[in-house]
């Protein structure tokens, strides 16, 4: 008996990897594609963090400002990215974005209305037009319900409560995934000629966070670990709304819809400090700019009880409220007994997205590891240095979209005879194996405390001495995390679960550290208080991340690529200088 006969196999043509809304729509096309298709989940299906996009998908669709087009959203998204965006990706996202959601209506998603029966758009921050279509404030709920019924129905096989743990390859191709059962800790494995990896961020390495327990950078590190880049880690978004109060439900998100339905920001006295900060755009300022005001009232003394903001929509009075916005209304009348249609929230930023991940091709999604691929935010480069809200329920479908049609065109011309590596088979279990045998410390200790180092030292804002002290902990931390003492079996076993995402997010806040240190400006979700101005030359290039030969990492900046004089011609010549 070969080594892999011990183990439960499945094969597919294509492989992928999370099932939110990039890795459901990958794997409608690739099915649609012809090929065979399974889908993993770490979760259950249904329940991944693009439910937490609430208030609306960014598409140029002009139903209610009828000028918007995609030159506008492509201008918006770059421009809130400040022009660190793959500009492919920029231009390719704003202009397959309307037919995207389109389609998902005609899959049945049931968005709100305008008084002439078309879907309904509302304004969100950094875009200059209504170009949100919603759905109240559950769109991320009702796009994942859309597309998991529309996956089931395709007949594409779903493995859930499964987490892989390793990608393998034959001869430098993908040829499969390693991984386990989250309920009884078998192994299992994945043969597949073509990977969509659609695993989402990294918001657990973060004390505060809107992510759930699944966003511990797999996807990130998987692909890092098969030779793949990383691209732009140091910016990470930090959502200007989150629940602050009672401790259990902090960092909650809080979604931009209430300010884009009008909702006002205020400080402990009552001043609107938007005026100050941004005060053309005020509360639809982008994230980056209203996750720092806050931030900067309480430094200053001005926060709220609980050190954050007051948020008010009640002027709008309860009947609005409840239509546009009823699960917000539940989440604080249930969480934290408070009538928003009476008073304010308390609110502050919360983590939420992270811009930076796995290097990708503009247009097919490929990562530099033939028959990989990633989509939604595992992948880089559509938002640059800061996502506008909205726009990652876009890229979920347009890169969904297109990494689910390119991994089947790929694996169409793979060969059948991809091999599993017995010896990489080997070493994959003995990784995850090795956690029983120790004896060191409770891996929730160390979770707890990467989160308070990532969230003091490499957080909203940033210098090169917190930055170098962040560093020097997280090689500690990485060796406690390696020593880490796991009790009882494989079997239901979550300390065990967490022992692994641990070297996941361990590795990532590394990646997230080294190019925070390297970008000497201040630019988007990245503030350095050392170094405030936004530097041209550093708009040049991009932070690069690869896995040397001896497993020792590397970080080069490379320069960025080129937007085609087309698209030059939209901004104006003084922007592109500046930037
Ligand atoms: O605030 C929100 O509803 C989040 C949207 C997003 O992250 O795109």
């Amino acid at each position: 008996m070969s080594v892999i006969d011990r183990f439960e196999i499945h094969e597919h043509d294509v492989l992928v990897i999370g099932a939110g809304g990039a890795g459901l729509r990958a794997a409608i096309e690739a099915s649609a594609n012809g090929v065979s298709v399974g889908l993993v989940c770490k979760s259950l299906l249904g329940k991944a963090h693009t439910v937490m996009a609430e208030g609306g998908i960014a598409a140029a669709i002009s139903n209610v400002d009828k000028h918007d087009d995609w030159k506008t959203h492509f201008k918006d998204t770059i421009r809130g990215g400040k022009f660190l965006n793959n500009w492919k990706m920029a231009e390719l996202h704003a202009k397959e974005a309307p037919e995207r959601v389109l389609e998902l209506e005609r899959w049945g998603a049931l968005f709100d209305r305008t008084q002439d029966g078309k879907i309904l758009q509302r304004p969100f921050g950094g875009h200059t037009c209504k170009r949100l279509c919603h759905v109240g404030d559950r769109t991320g709920l009702e796009m994942i319900r859309t597309l998991q019924d529309k996956g089931i129905h395709m007949g594409i096989e779903v493995y859930m409560e499964c987490t892989i743990t390793k990608l393998l390859k034959d001869n430098g191709k993908t040829s499969g995934a390693f991984g386990y059962w989250r309920e009884n800790g078998r192994f299992v494995i994945f043969k597949a000629k073509a990977i969509v990896l659609a695993t989402g961020g990294v918001g657990k390495a973060y004390k505060v966070t809107s992510n759930s327990w699944e966003y511990t950078s797999d996807g990130q590190i998987l692909a890092y670990n098969a030779g793949a880049e990383i691209l732009d880690a140091e910016f990470v978004q930090f959502h200007p709304t989150g629940m602050i109060w009672p401790p259990g439900v902090i960092g909650i998100l809080v979604t931009e819809a209430v300010r884009g339905e009008g909702g006002i920001l205020t400080n402990k006295d009552g001043f609107r400090f938007m005026e100050k900060y941004d005060p053309e755009r005020m509360e639809l300022s982008t994230r980056d700019v209203v996750a720092r005001s806050i931030y900067m009232e309480n430094k200053e003394g001005r926060g709220t009880p609980h050190g954050g903001a007051f948020l008010d929509i009640s002027h709008k009075g309860a009947d609005y409220i409840k239509k546009k916005l009823p699960s917000m209304y539940h989440q604080f009348k249930e969480l934290a007994d408070v009538d928003i249609t009476k008073g304010p929230m308390e609110v502050g930023p919360t983590c939420h997205y992270s811009m930076g991940g796995i290097r990708v091709d503009g247009e097919t999604t490929a990562t530099s590891v033939p028959g990989l691929f990633a989509a939604g935010e595992v992948a880089a480069g559509l938002h640059g240095a800061n996502r506008l809200g909205g726009n990652s329920l876009s890229d979920l479908l347009v890169f969904g979209c297109r990494s689910g049609l390119y991994a089947a065109e790929y694996a169409k011309k793979s060969s059948s005879n991809l091999k599993i590596d017995e010896q990489e088979i080997q070493l994959a279990e003995k990784e995850m194996i090795r956690f029983f045998e120790n004896n060191g410390e409770n891996p929730y200790t160390v979770h707890k405390d990467l989160q308070e180092l990532m969230q003091n030292y490499v957080g909203i804002f940033r210098t090169e001495s917190d930055l170098q002290y962040a560093i020097k902990e997280l090689v500690k931390i990485t060796d406690r995390a390696k020593k880490v003492k796991i009790d009882g079996s494989r079997m239901y076993n979550p300390g065990w679960h967490m022992a692994y995402d641990l070297q996941n997010m361990i590795q990532y806040s590394q990646f997230i550290t080294e190019s925070a240190i390297r970008r000497k400006e201040s630019r988007g979700a990245h503030s350095r208080i050392d170094f405030p101005e936004t530097d041209p030359e550093c708009s040049k290039w991009n932070n690069v991340i690869k896995m040397n030969d001896d497993g020792s990492m590397n970080i080069r900046q490379e320069p960025l690529s080129q937007m085609s004089e087309e698209l030059k011609k939209l901004f104006e010549e003084k922007e592109l200088v500046k930037k």
